[in-house]
């Protein structure tokens, strides 16, 4: 089936910022037969994605860019060709409490010069809410463009999670938040083809519906983390009460208490908190989250010692069978227990490379997890990858008087902290 947006374009669609969700959406839009390329200003991005190799993990994904329809160019006038451009560069946020807008100003700047009448622009990255109306304001300040005129402009936002994009992208609805019915209509065409259906607002609404889904899994996950607290201030068992207070239980669901954080979590409750001077829920949803490592090496202090011995960490992406490191909370956990002078840390994390970046300047050995844990101490699990019961398991046969830390429950000892014989029993 052709559906095609224009006949009188190249393209139907140009990807600008074919990260962990541009190539994803780029490649699922090429897969329901819309003509699609790309833009990006990473060369490595360009090379990996035009030889036709996914530059990160994401499942479902190899075959189709195996095909090598889907390329990606350096220069913005690609922008030219396509009817619709799709915007998925990152948003970050800066050092203080502040949206760092830095990239959609230089994509704006990049591509503006190309923009044209009639093309429908779509923010898809992740936005503080104004940010789709400073996009309007900037075009037609910088070009002769009128939105809802000459030009379309959409809110469109991203709400899968990595590693399941490509079901998602097909199962999820679309939000779409215009100002013109032009933009919504054509918005809706270009997603009709993916999403199974759409739900139309403004602007603002849109910025804020992808934002509450995700600070309200960032509180969920914090409750959970202070759960884990006030049941060990109790000498109780976490996973066992957890358990009860799910089972058969209609009206609240508690997640795993864990290591939370990651590029999208922590950084989308910044994008609301900056428009508060006031303390409220979500600082303090941070605050408990962050303060997950500092409770972890103390508490684990204080029934070992950890200074002069050998501690293995296991994992260290931002979340469990994932490449991603972006904002994991793992290298603070690592500074923690640093801070305690161990005689080695040991790290280990099978779905990254022979080295792994703990810092812009300090790079270590990737252990295997078998080579981290035969001798060490102290064995963290700092992220639920899958497997992780089975290694913790032949530490219970080989060193079975390491103590583990695994708030995550992958052994299933139904405790925080505890000598890997116990898994034996
Ligand atoms: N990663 C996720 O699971 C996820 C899910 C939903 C929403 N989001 C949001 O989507 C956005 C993108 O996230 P991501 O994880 O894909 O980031 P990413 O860093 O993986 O991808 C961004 C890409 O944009 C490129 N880029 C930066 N500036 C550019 C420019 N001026 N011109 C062209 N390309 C440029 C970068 O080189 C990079 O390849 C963020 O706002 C994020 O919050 C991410």
């Amino acid at each position: 089936m052709n559906v095609s947006l224009s006949d009188s374009n190249e393209f139907d669609v140009c990807i600008v910022g074919t990260g962990r969700v541009g190539l994803p959406l780029g490649l699922s839009m090429l897969e329901t037969g819309l003509r699609v390329t790309g833009l990006d200003v990473d060369p490595a991005i360009r090379a990996s994605v035009n030889q036709g190799i996914m530059p990160f993990a994401e499942p479902g994904y190899d075959e189709l860019i195996a095909r090598r329809s889907f390329q990606v160019s350096g220069d913005p006038a690609v922008i030219q060709s396509a009817a619709s451009i799709v915007i998925t560069v990152g948003t970050p946020l800066h050092t203080h409490i502040e949206t760092d807008l830095d990239q959609i100003r230089r994509v704006l700047e990049s591509i503006g010069p190309h923009l044209r009448t009639g093309h429908l622009v779509c923010l898809r990255s992740t936005v503080a809410p104004g940010t789709t109306q400073f996009v309007e304001k900037w075009i037609e300040r910088n070009t002769a463009l009128k939105v809802g005129d000459s030009l379309s402009l959409a809110f469109c936002p991203e709400r899968i999670a990595e590693g399941k994009a490509y079901e998602e992208l097909r199962s999820l609805t679309q939000i779409i938040g215009t100002h013109d019915q032009t933009s919504a209509e054509r918005a809706e065409r270009l997603f009709s083809g993916l999403a199974p259906d759409v739900m139309h607002t403004d602007y603002v609404s849109a910025e804020l519906v992808k934002l509450f889904n995700n600070i309200a899994r960032y509180v969920h996950f914090a409750v959970a983390n202070q759960f884990a607290l006030v049941a060990d201030t109790f000498g109780t068992n976490i996973y066992e009460i957890r358990r009860m207070a799910n089972h058969n239980y209609p009206r609240s669901h508690i997640a795993m208490p864990g290591l939370t954080a990651g590029t999208c979590l922590r950084k989308d409750f910044g994008m609301i908190n900056e428009w508060s001077p006031y303390p409220d829920m979500l600082l303090a949803a941070w605050k408990m989250n962050e303060f997950i490592p500092t409770f972890l090496v103390t508490h684990l202090k204080q029934r070992v010692p950890v200074h002069d011995r050998k501690v293995a960490v296991l994992g260290y992406t931002f979340k469990m069978d994932t490449d991603d490191t972006r904002d994991s909370l793992v290298p603070k956990l690592i500074r923690y227990l640093e801070r305690e002078m161990p005689s080695e840390i040991r790290v280990s994390d099978h779905h990254l490379s022979a080295e792994i970046e703990l810092s812009p300047t300090r790079r270590v050995e990737n252990w295997t997890a078998a080579d981290a844990c035969r001798d060490a101490h102290c064995v963290f699990v700092a992220t639920n990858h899958s497997g992780y019961d089975d290694v913790l398991n032949q530490v219970a046969l080989e060193n079975p008087d390491a103590w583990i830390v695994d708030i995550w429950n992958v052994g299933q000892a139904d405790k925080i902290f505890y000598q890997a014989k116990m898994l034996r029993d």
